[in-house]
């Protein structure tokens, strides 16, 4: 299976956009249409205890299983799947190499890869894209995607075991995009921030007329901001899962009003794991700068289910000195309120922009071409 594998081109064939997030399965089916996508079905599961570890699925007869239950409970039509791949070990990068035919450029990617991964290119995944010439001719431009071989496999063996079909598997940076930015809104033009915040990672992307130069997981997300509070307050980690989504609130300067006594304290233990999330979101941001000179970013993203977090918008938005919104990947559709309620949209949301994102493959064109449902 390829990671850049053309879909099997048949009008308004249906797919479901599986993420297999190590907190909780999420999907997501969407119609084409003649005025656009249709949101047709979402829905979530919990992910069984330990069984999706750096994108690993450790269990896939158990992620199977629970597979099973998020078709059959979201009443999902679609059988055949479009998923992603993500985690420490996805590599994503755009390289200049002599002009050649693809052939040619399968053989030589292994080498080109090679330079780069962090781990034996026999253990990789490799797929390669030509984007185009450059300016000189003599070059040309190529997207090389790498993940550990693990990640594909584990995935199509949980698939399996689920009873569904996998029709194509990308990387996650990819989905995102197409969640979230469509190629004639401005932000397609510009170098924008997709910041996944989720419970194991965060994911940092930088994108811009629909390439990601820059992608980078870091292993901070709502787990730690959890188990920040369980040891902080001595409460067991349900409880403070609980307190998170209730209570805890990121405080600033602004907030002048009284301030119970355990919103203080949640604030206070939250705060370190906080900061290391922004001084690593900070880094990756650099070195875009540094790495791209003169290119400037004009805006972030976020999503993921942490960026639920209340005020977690505002404190990235004053720390990096950037426009912060929260991803809601849903209302990029056609929809109807009554089968999705405008805080079901609202709340589940975030969570689902790569699920989003994959479940919109191929929809738009076929939407576009009037090859609609
Ligand atoms: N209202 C909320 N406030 C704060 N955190 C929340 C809220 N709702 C969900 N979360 C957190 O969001 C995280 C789950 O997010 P998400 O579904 O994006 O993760 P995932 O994709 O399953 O995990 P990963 O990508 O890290 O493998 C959990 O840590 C959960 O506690
Ligand atoms: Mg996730």
């Amino acid at each position: 299976m390829s990671f850049v594998s053309k879909l099997f081109r048949r009008a308004a064939t249906k797919y479901v956009g599986i993420d297999f997030g190590s907190y909780e399965l999420k999907a997501v089916q969407f119609a084409p249409s003649t005025r656009g996508p249709v949101l047709e079905h979402v829905y979530r599961v919990s992910t069984p205890a330990n069984s999706i570890k750096d994108g690993v699925v450790t269990d896939p007869q158990q992620v199977g299983e629970a597979l099973r239950s998020l078709i059959a409970d979201g009443a999902f039509t679609a059988r055949r799947t479009v998923t992603a791949v993500s985690g420490p070990t996805v590599v994503v990068r755009q390289v200049t190499m002599p002009v050649m035919s693809e052939r040619e450029l399968r053989e030589s990617t292994k080498y080109e890869a090679e330079r780069f991964l962090p781990y034996a290119v026999e253990e990789a995944q490799i797929d390669a894209k030509i984007l185009g010439k450059t300016e000189d001719g003599q070059n040309m431009d190529v997207l090389i995607v790498a993940a550990q071989k693990d990640l594909v496999t584990s995935q199509m063996s949980a698939l399996q075991f689920g009873g569904l079909t996998p029709a194509v598997v990308e990387v996650e940076p990819f989905s995102m995009v197409r969640a979230m930015i469509a190629p004639d809104e401005r932000q397609f033009e510009q170098n924008i921030a997709i910041i996944n915040v989720g419970a194991a990672s965060t994911s940092i992307n930088i994108t811009k007329g629909g390439f990601v130069p820059f992608t980078r997981n870091v292993p901070i997300g709502g787990n730690a901001i959890t188990k920040a509070i369980a040891n902080g307050l001595n409460v067991s980690l349900d409880d403070a899962e609980k307190m998170k989504r209730e209570k805890a609130k990121i405080l600033s300067q602004q907030d002048t009003g009284p301030v119970p006594p355990t919103v203080t304290r949640i604030f206070n233990v939250i705060t370190p794991p906080l900061t290391e999330l922004v001084t690593e979101i900070h880094k990756s941001l650099d070195y875009f700068r540094t790495r791209f000179r003169g290119e400037t970013i004009e805006g972030v993203i976020l999503g993921g289910g942490s960026s639920r977090l209340e005020n977690l918008d505002a404190f990235l938005s004053h720390e990096l000195g950037l426009p912060v919104v929260v991803a809601n990947p849903l209302e990029r559709g056609v929809y109807d309120p009554a089968d999705f309620p405008a805080d079901f949209i609202r709340d589940a949301g975030p969570s689902m922009i790569v699920a989003a994102g994959l479940a919109r493959r191929d929809v738009e064109n076929q939407s576009r071409s009037g090859a609609a449902a």
